[in-house]
């Protein structure tokens, strides 16, 4: 049997953890345990996603919480180094690019085990991204570096990394996609926001470059207010944004724009449907550009550059920056109906974790 130990600490890494288990269960000779760092702790952002997605109950939950970066992946590296001691697991599994995900790498690589890191090599090349450290961080430290795209495999190869440990498996957070958007079309989502189906704009907010600076967050809002009077806005606020934009002066100013709907988090099921059913959708999230290209919905990325470039290559996604002026260009070009039709990328087929668990029982067999 081979003995896993696999990470999930925030709400994205829910979405990715949730088909590896359940390739890791079907397959004969896994042995997976599952270890939730409490990074993400409210249950809008954690409970609700292990619920829709049956991901197993965590062995165990680190309890970490929120704090300073260095706190964080303090408190997170202090609780995982017993658990990896206790269990000896041939391999721990992180996915993505979290504070949880390089805490727990370097604490496995530092006891011995394998890791194996699912969704390396995607780059931003922006260093002020705390995301785009992790990234670089996990994967020069990993053995077995998963891609989701091929620039992952070309970023990686041109860093030096061996041929043999860099492969190419596709896309988990479109594995659960796919399995989900039938359920996620019974949701009563649009009835419950009062909005239909093709005749609104779905947004999320939570990066520090646009959230943490009020002077990007004005401008985001200019642009809010000329698509509001268009049509509706459903704006599921993120912990981060909620703390930070509603506290501030510029938060009165979102509550007075009476089409933008500020709402809770949503659950999985209810924003795919909101993704699914909407006219265009704006972000600064990563997984949201995939996840709309594989919806084949415009979306128009509120951030200077992307670490997923092949949602804009073959995909329905544009890297807009956050000048009012080319965000609103790009929208006006969707509302003439000028947006191009996308191609799935390679290999996002829904079977990305099932190649995961396959090459990781071949590889650790030869070893
Ligand atoms: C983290 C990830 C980010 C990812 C995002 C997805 C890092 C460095 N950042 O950002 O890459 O895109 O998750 O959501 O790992 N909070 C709550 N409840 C929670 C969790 C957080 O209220 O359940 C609040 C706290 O005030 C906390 C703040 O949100 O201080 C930020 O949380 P944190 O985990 O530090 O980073 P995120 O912004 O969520």
């Amino acid at each position: 049997m081979m003995k896993i130990i696999a990470v999930a600490g925030t709400r994205p890494n829910f979405v990715k953890i949730a088909p590896l288990m359940a390739a890791f269960a079907k397959h004969p000779a896994i042995e997976a345990m599952l270890v939730h760092t409490g990074q993400h702790y409210d249950a809008r952002m954690s409970e609700v996603f292990f619920q829709q997605l049956g991901i197993p109950e965590p062995d165990i939950n680190l309890g970490v919480g929120s704090g300073t970066h260095a706190e964080q992946m303090g408190k997170i590296m202090m609780a995982f180094e017993p658990v990896v001691t206790e269990h000896r697991p041939d391999v721990v599994v992180v996915v993505g690019d979290v504070n949880s995900t390089i805490a727990c790498g370097i604490v496995a690589v530092r006891a011995g085990v394998k890791l194996a890191h699912v969704e390396a090599g995607l780059r931003s090349g922006d260093r002020a991204m705390p995301e785009e450290i992790n990234r670089l961080m996990t994967d020069a430290i990993s053995d077995y570096l998963f891609c989701s795209e091929p620039a992952g495999v070309e970023n990686l190869r041109a860093e030096g990394h061996a041929d043999e440990r860099v492969i190419f498996v596709g896309n988990v957070m479109i594995d659960t996609l796919l399995k989900n958007r039938e359920k996620a079309e019974a949701s009563d989502v649009l009835d419950r926001m009062n909005v239909h189906a093709g005749e609104y704009a779905v947004l999320t907010l939570h990066r520090p470059s646009n959230v943490d600076d009020q002077a990007v967050l004005g401008n985001l809002l200019d642009v809010l207010d000329v698509i509001q009077k268009d049509m509706p806005i459903i704006f599921p606020v993120h912990p981060r944004t909620r703390n930070n934009l509603l506290a501030g002066p510029l938060g009165q100013r979102a509550g007075e724009m009476s089409n933008l709907k500020m709402v809770e988090p949503a659950g999985y099921l209810d924003f795919l449907k909101m993704m699914a059913s909407a006219r265009l959708v704006l972000t600064d999230s990563g997984g949201i550009q995939e996840e709309t290209t594989i919806l084949k919905v415009p979306c128009l990325t509120l951030r200077e550059n992307t670490e997923r470039p092949i949602t804009a290559e073959v995909g329905s996604n544009q890297i807009v920056g956050t000048d009012p002026a080319t965000i609103l260009a790009a929208y006006r070009l969707i509302m003439e109906g000028k947006s191009r039709s996308p191609e799935t990328p390679p290999l996002w087929d829904g079977h990305a974790a099932e190649r995961v668990a396959k090459i990781l029982v071949e590889k650790l067999a030869v070893r």
